[in-house]
């Protein structure tokens, strides 16, 4: 991987950027640009202090005295990939289990802990060390903000220092202890439930945004998810849900009457939960990644999106059922086979992404917004889905700051070049 770390920082106090030569500019803003996409071609984007101070056609570039330049030479531009859905802090490795599945053993939820085992025997700096293996992963296909879930610990300890760990890589952290019951509790879930709802949840919520369960057959019924549910949210966290993963259940009305910011999978709908989400400010979040290594089917966003529902994509990231960090791909899954133009997909792993964690300033690119600008070695976002499994972010900006890709982009880069050609002139 090539990397840009260190000088060039954007940051608060930091130099302004102009980014020139965007041949096409996802803005997800519609004052900035056309359509839901709030797209614009020949655009240009100013960046100061970390943020967008301006976006827009070229044409109308605004001064921008000391700000240095960056021409991004007719590439695409979008907002940074928001993945608000993945289980990071495991350890182990499953292959064994897809390579069985491929064959025709059939996924089963109970394939979790075969994760907790390996998870409970790996110390913090190993867990640290895969969580920021699999950042880098993600931050290299264009991905500049993540969620991510505990619940491969399942005890009190190990839930606690899962998202003590996370919480160092981000924001977003989201306590699932209810995740499976624990194998100390196989024979008294209710049990296990308990704890969730008690000491496990004390232990955690310091160190959440959010409260999740798996509410499925072979996880956790309509009645123990809503408790789960209740007692997070009662403790200042913010519900989602795993619902309607494997098969028809109750997982989107449970998140509908929590309030939940999001219901996940969303595979398995009626034309009541349907409704219910369009009726909701709850996302319907898909992962395509999990139908794809489960090989089961998908899901329909054409009905979501017809029905008015508001659609995010995410990878899920997880050793069991989808081991994957890339956004790019999910995004292709999604245009071939969940039905989803190429700019529904973009916009749903950028902007819907965002409106899952009830983030504001990510997810798009007009004024105000965090500088998170994903470049692609294309000139559309079209090629996302147009050239499946090719690695085309180029760089990637947070806050401002390049922290992917081309060196010759980096602003320190750009800034000595300009004092050469100073020098040069004088
Ligand atoms: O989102 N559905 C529940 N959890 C994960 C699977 C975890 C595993 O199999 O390890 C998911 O697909
Ligand atoms: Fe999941």
């Amino acid at each position: 991987m090539s990397g840009v770390g260190g000088g060039g920082q954007a940051g608060p106090g930091g130099p302004s950027v102009l980014f020139t030569g965007i041949g096409e500019l996802v803005t997800n803003d519609p004052v900035a640009g056309d359509g839901p996409l709030g797209l614009v071609r020949d655009a240009a984007l100013l960046v100061e202090t970390g943020r967008v101070a301006w976006s827009g056609p070229a044409f109308a570039t605004p001064e921008a005295a000391g700000a240095t330049s960056v021409d991004l030479g007719g590439r695409a531009v979008l907002p940074g990939f928001v993945d608000s859905h993945g289980h990071l802090i495991f350890a182990g490795d499953r292959s064994g289990e897809f390579a069985a599945r491929m064959a025709g053993t059939p996924y089963a939820a109970g394939g979790i802990r075969t994760t907790v085992e390996a998870t409970r025997r790996a110390s913090d700096a190993e867990l640290a060390a895969n969580l920021r293996r699999l950042v880098a992963e993600a931050l290299s296909s264009g991905t500049t903000t993540f969620e991510c879930k505990s619940g491969y610990g399942l005890t009190v300890g190990d839930e606690a220092r899962s998202l003590r760990i996370a919480r160092d890589e981000t924001e977003e952290t989201t306590y699932l202890g209810a995740h499976v019951v624990a194998p100390e509790y196989a024979d008294r879930p209710d049990d296990y439930v308990a704890l969730v709802c008690g000491e496990m949840l004390e232990a955690c919520a310091p160190h959440a945004r959010y409260v999740d369960v798996f509410c499925e057959r072979g996880a956790f019924d309509e009645d123990q998810a809503g408790a789960v549910l209740d007692a997070g949210t009662a403790a200042g966290l913010v519900a989602r849900v795993h619902a309607n993963q494997l098969g028809p259940g109750p997982g989107v009305r449970v998140a509908v009457a929590a309030g939940a910011a999001s219901a996940d999978h969303c595979t398995h709908l009626s034309e009541a939960d349907v409704e219910l989400l369009a009726g909701s400010s709850t996302v319907a979040t898909l992962l395509p990644g999990a139908e794809f290594s489960t090989r089961a089917p998908y899901p329909d966003a054409r009905r979501l999106l017809d029905a008015g529902a508001a659609v995010a994509l995410a990878t899920d990231c997880n050793p069991g059922t989808s081991y994957t960090t890339s956004m790019p791909f999910c995004i292709a899954l999604a245009v071939r086979e969940l039905r989803m133009t190429p700019g529904e997909a973009v916009r749903a792993a950028t902007a819907g992404g965002a409106r899952a964690l009830l983030r504001s300033d990510v997810g798009h690119l007009g004024t105000g917004a965090r500088a998170d600008l994903t470049v692609l070695e294309a000139p559309s976002y079209v090629h996302l889905a147009y050239r499946p499994g090719v690695a085309l972010v180029g760089a990637v900006w947070r806050a401002g700051t390049q922290v992917f890709g081309r060196r010759e982009w980096a602003v320190m880069g750009a800034r000595a070049a300009q004092e050469t050609k100073e020098k040069g002139q004088r």
